[in-house]
C-alpha cells in the first residue's frame, strides 16, 4: 500500500468510527433487528444503499477509459465485487442475506427516500465531479468498509446465524483503498491533502446521513423500539 493510501485509509476509518460511535449505530441496529420486522426492514432498505455500487464503478470507468492508471482501480474493485475468484459475487451474498431476512421478493422491494437520495447523490458525483475527486471519493468510501462492516457484522450476529451473514463477514476483512494506488499517485504531492479532504467532505456526511436515514426508517418499521432508535 502506498503512503497516500495508508494515510487516507487511516484518516477515513477513524472519522467513520467516531461517527458510528457518536450515533450509536451498532447498538441501535442490533436492537432494531431483534424482531423479524426490524430485520426485514434493515435488509430491504440497506439493499438499496449497496446494490447500485457496481453501477457507479461502470459510470466512473466510462469517464476515464482512456487512462489505465485511472480505471485499473475500478477494474480491481469490480473484480473484488465479483468475488475475486474466492467467494460468490458480493451482491449474490447480499441476496442470500435478503432471502433469509424477508419474504418479499427482490423485484418487489421499494427504495426508501433516504436510500434513493444516497444513491442519487453518489451517481451525480461520479458523473459530474472532477475525475480524480470522484476516484478519491471511491477510495474513501472503500476505506469505510472495515469500520462499517465490522460494526454491522457484530450488530447482526446476535440476531442472525453466521451463514446468511457471509456478505458482512467478507467486508470486515477486505481492504480496498490500495486498489486505487495508481490513480492516487496521479495527484501531485502538493495537492494530495486537499484532494483527500474534498473526498472526505463529500463521503463522510453522506454516509452519516445514510445511517441516520436508515435508523429512522427502521424505527418506523419497528415501533416498539422507537424510543431507543430516535434517542
Ligand atoms: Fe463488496
Amino acid at each position: 500500500m502506498s503512503s497516500i493510501s495508508n494515510s487516507l485509509q487511516q484518516t477515513a476509518e477513524q472519522v467513520e468510527r467516531d461517527v458510528l460511535e457518536q450515533l450509536r449505530v451498532g447498538e441501535r441496529i442490533s436492537s432494531l433487528t431483534k424482531t423479524p420486522n426490524g430485520l426485514a426492514a434493515f435488509a430491504e432498505a440497506f439493499y438499496f444503499c449497496r446494490v447500485g455500487f457496481v453501477r457507479l464503478n461502470f459510470i466512473l470507468g466510462e469517464r476515464c477509459a482512456s487512462d489505465e492508471r485511472l480505471w485499473v482501480g475500478l477494474a480491481r474493485n469490480l473484480w473484488e465485487e465479483a468475488g475475486a475468484g474466492s467467494t460468490p459475487p458480493h451482491n449474490e451474498l447480499y441476496r442470500r442475506f435478503l432471502e433469509h431476512s424477508t419474504v418479499r421478493p427482490e423485484s418487489e422491494l421499494v427504495a426508501p427516500a433516504f436510500a434513493e437520495h444516497f444513491d442519487r447523490r453518489w451517481e451525480s458525483f461520479v458523473r459530474d465531479a472532477d475525475i480524480l475527486d470522484a476516484l478519491f471519493a471511491f477510495a474513501v468510501y472503500e476505506a469505510l468498509d472495515a469500520p462499517d462492516y465490522q460494526m454491522l457484522f457484530h450488530a447482526l450476529s446476535g440476531n442472525v446465524q453466521p451463514k446468511p451473514l457471509e456478505f458482512f463477514k467478507v467486508h470486515t476483512e477486505v481492504r480496498h483503498v490500495e486498489l486505487f494506488d495508481e490513480a492516487l499517485a496521479v495527484v501531485p504531492k502538493s495537492r494530495q491533502s486537499t484532494v483527500i479532504s474534498q473526498a472526505m467532505n463529500f463521503v463522510i456526511p453522506l454516509q452519516k446521513g445514510m445511517w441516520l436515514g436508515l435508523l429512522k426508517h427502521m424505527s418506523r418499521a419497528t415501533p416498539t423500539t422507537t424510543a431507543l432508535a430516535t434517542s
